[in-house]
């Protein structure tokens, strides 16, 4: 028991949060899931059956339904609360196109199961619980993180009203931020280690590779460099698209951005949830899929950073010669510290992004600006498995959707710190261009 039990530390370790502090992400964390539900009607709680979001009234049942199975029916031995909860709710088994079809308990029926079984998580908390435990709290913390960005950006997607009481408004003061960082090749640990605290099965384990000496955009890709390439005819134009991503673009007849709107030929307004605003330029574009990122960058003669460059860019440092990258590997681009809104637009401290110039605190030791927050940045890399790669209890979190979809990185205003990790490996099929990502862009 003593032996299996250390290798589980050793294999899955935590942030070291304490009961109470888990106690409070819990609570934390359901009060966002709270502000982005409870005002919408029925029948947006079901909402129309597309293949990229789930109807928002199984997807919170859901996150209680995860909440339930891995820490208080896995973890501690609890039998279920609801006897219908895993025909409803489990992911794994609950083909997505039946979710609309479900026979599932009415507004207040979820809402109470949610309730009741935070309010047992709590009670299991304030008696004291191990560290194997602790690790299935955390997960069923961040799997809601992850739904709570996924209701945003479902908000969105389906011209929803802006949700109330998450985040300032986000001003547009700072500007842009042009120019490149060069950071020196050499060796660099890619992945993440025990001492990063809470980790995902993908990212293990850190490991070495070569990097090339590069130079990386000190800012992601703005509204205003890719309205340039809308209006240089960038969609229409063959050879600036791969054969996947001009089929993607036929298929949809996209000619710009996903929510812009185009008036006499330029691009000054978006749709942003059910109203029209103005697009800042110097923000970074937003709602843009890999494949118009790819696009983007043959016609301004640059190339997408590996995921490997990402975090050397992101985390590396220079040798003290300056020739090569030294051993050394930051826990954030700006140092040790936690994450604020000087250093990153995270946890909805604004309600949609910043300009790129903004958070200057937060930039890497190679000069890069907003790695972290803001928008998820596409990579040319392609989501696989790292050496050694073992699937965590979890089983369907990463192994199932290997070799189909494209890393992301750094988290958006409306990612958790928790999550946005710099080690986080996001992952997406190539077409998406209804999450919250945007790109920034290598030198060739
Ligand atoms: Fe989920």
């Amino acid at each position: 028991m003593m032996i299996r039990m250390s290798a589980t530390l050793i294999d899955r370790p935590t942030s070291g949060a304490t009961e109470d502090e888990l106690a409070t992400q819990l609570r934390d964390v359901r009060t966002r899931t709270h502000r982005l539900t409870e005002d919408l009607s029925t029948r947006q709680l079901m909402g129309p059956m597309l293949p990229i979001v789930n109807p928002v009234l199984w997807e919170i049942g859901h996150v209680g339904w995860f909440h339930e199975y891995w820490t208080l029916r896995h973890a501690h031995g609890e039998a279920p609360g609801l006897d219908r909860a895993d025909v409803l709710w489990n992911s794994s088994t609950v083909a997505h196109a039946t979710r609309w079809d479900l026979n599932l308990p009415d507004r207040n029926g979820v809402f109470a199961y949610m309730a009741d079984v935070l309010g047992r998580q709590v009670g299991r908390l304030s008696g004291g619980v191990d560290a194997g435990t602790r690790y299935f709290y955390e997960l069923s913390i961040r799997h809601e993180d992850m739904h709570v960005e996924a209701l945003a950006y479902t908000r969105q997607t389906l011209g929803y009203a802006r949700p109330d009481g998450l985040g300032h408004p986000a001003d547009h003061n700072a500007g842009p931020w042009p120019g490149d960082a060069s950071v020196s090749g050499g060796r660099w640990r890619l992945g993440s280690t025990g001492a990063d605290g809470f980790i995902f099965d993908n990212e293990k384990w850190a490991h070495e590779v070569g990097i090339a000496p590069f130079r990386i955009a000190k800012a992601p890709v703005t509204n205003a460099e890719f309205a340039a390439f809308v209006r240089a005819g960038g969609y229409r134009n063959r050879q600036f698209w791969s054969a996947a991503g001009w089929a993607w673009r036929e298929s949809t007849g996209a000619e710009r951005p996903v929510y812009w709107l185009e008036t006499d030929g330029s691009y000054g307004t978006w749709r942003r949830y059910q109203e029209v605003e103005p697009l800042a330029p110097h923000a970074p574009v937003m709602f843009v899929n890999w494949y118009e990122a790819e696009a983007w960058c043959r016609w301004a003669k640059r190339r997408l950073p590996t995921e490997a460059e990402w975090e050397a860019a992101a985390l590396g440092e220079a040798a003290a010669n300056g020739s090569c990258l030294a051993d050394s590997k930051r826990r954030w681009p700006w140092g040790e510290t936690s994450p604020s809104s000087q250093h990153a637009n995270l946890d909805f401290a604004f309600d949609g992004p910043l300009d790129v110039a903004a958070c200057a605190a937060g930039d890497s030791a190679f000069g890069c600006r907003q790695m972290i927050g803001n928008v998820w940045e596409w990579t040319a890399s392609d989501f696989v498995p790292l050496p050694g790669f073992a699937a965590d209890p979890y089983e369907d979190y990463s192994r199932p959707w290997f070799n189909t979809r494209k890393v992301l990185r750094g988290g958006s205003w409306a990612t958790s710190a928790r999550i946005a990790r710099p080690g986080y490996r996001n992952f997406f099929t190539p077409e998406r261009n209804d999450v919250i990502a945007g790109f920034r862009t290598c030198a060739l």
